[in-house]
């Protein structure tokens, strides 16, 4: 079965082939953070025009490059939610047209289930349960992974998402969009211990997160300091949001009894916060595995994986058809 992936649910378009016997054929990403280094954030109206412009000339490049034609295709994936109306319309549009056009299956795919099960997507099957710690622009949420199709989100965000605060720290230290690699690469050099920044929401015992107290406070902290203090402050909130992490990752981790911790988006690329989560791994006996980082963050490999599973073993499909910007994992089915 050869399955073809879309994905443009925010500012990254993907395509993807992956193949039951011979694994991922081969995906294409093109990012469009370029288009929104001058606004300093995504622009949804700018995202979905520039994922139109783009996608059909990506899918004809894979196409070619794998020497592939669509009637070689069995299945279509594509994310249908959460993300983006206008973004996630345009892969829907594709996916549909070329579906209705060459009477290929079709299966909407929820983004969140490509994040979660790309860690399967390489060299070999990494089957649930295990413990999702999902970290990226959009979203940061620990998520308890049964089996396929099994998931509960356990703890996220109240308010901004892990990236996001990377990056409007970064912008706060006058670091270009997205803010979080530059924070971290200027850590590297800051001493993390100087400033004590909060910690939200550590004192009960749950999983949920809050970034938009820390965030104000080096707002504050910026404000009363002279660029020679930056490197110790991006070093501190560093430091602050890891803390965070660790802690609610091991609750998460010793309540559920999971042996296995998957650690995925945008953050998971974060070298200190791989470095605590080895520390965790030493310490408690648990495998910790990333994606590659090229499956870390958005794309169409995650997808078109997540529909094989989804048709392999007969999940139960959803009922969302149509372009879904918001969808709780919470309401899978429905
Ligand atoms: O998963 P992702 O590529 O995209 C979406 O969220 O859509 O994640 C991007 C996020 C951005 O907020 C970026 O600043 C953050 O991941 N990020 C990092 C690092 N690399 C990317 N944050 C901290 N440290 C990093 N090394
Ligand atoms: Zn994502």
């Amino acid at each position: 079965m050869k399955v073809l992936g879309i994905e443009s649910s925010c500012d990254e378009t993907g395509v993807a082939a992956y193949c039951s016997e011979k694994g991922l054929l081969g995906h294409r990403v093109n990012s469009q953070i370029d288009l929104f280094t001058e606004y300093g954030g995504v622009i949804p109206e700018i995202a979905a025009r520039d994922h139109s412009v783009k996608i059909i000339k990506l899918l004809e490049k894979l196409l070619s490059e794998l020497n592939l034609s669509l009637e070689n295709i069995d299945l279509i994936a594509y994310t249908v939610g959460p993300g983006l109306i206008g973004s996630l319309m345009v892969g829907e549009t594709v996916a549909k047209t070329i579906a209705k056009t060459k009477n290929i299956e079709i299966l909407p795919i929820h983004h969140l289930e490509g994040h979660i099960l790309a860690p399967g997507l390489e060299d070999k099957d990494v089957p649930p349960p295990y413990l999702c710690l999902l970290v990226s622009g959009g979203h940061t949420q620990i998520i308890d992974c049964k089996s396929y199709g099994d998931y509960k989100i356990i703890g996220e965000t109240i308010d901004d998402a892990c990236g996001e605060a990377f990056d409007k720290v970064g912008k706060l230290l006058n670091l270009e969009y997205p803010g979080g690699p530059k924070v971290s690469k200027l850590a590297d050099s800051g001493d993390s211990r100087r400033f004590k920044f909060p910690r939200a929401l550590t004192k009960d015992r749950n999983y949920n997160f809050s970034f938009s107290g820390l965030k104000t406070s080096v707002l504050y902290t910026v404000n009363d300091s002279e660029e020679s203090d930056y490197a110790d402050i991006a070093a501190s909130f560093q430091e602050a949001v890891i803390d965070v992490l660790a802690k609610k990752v091991t609750w998460a981790l010793e309540d559920t009894g999971h042996q296995r911790l998957i650690c995925s988006g945008g953050v998971a690329a974060n070298k200190n916060l791989r470095e605590r989560l080895q520390l965790l791994s030493a310490e408690s006996n648990i495998e910790v595995l990333y994606p590659s980082l090229e499956f870390c963050t958005d794309n169409a490999a995650m997808i078109a994986y997540a529909g094989y599973i989804r048709k392999k073993f007969n999940l139960r499909n959803h009922q969302t058809n149509f372009a879904r910007p918001r969808w709780p994992l919470g309401e899978f089915y429905a």
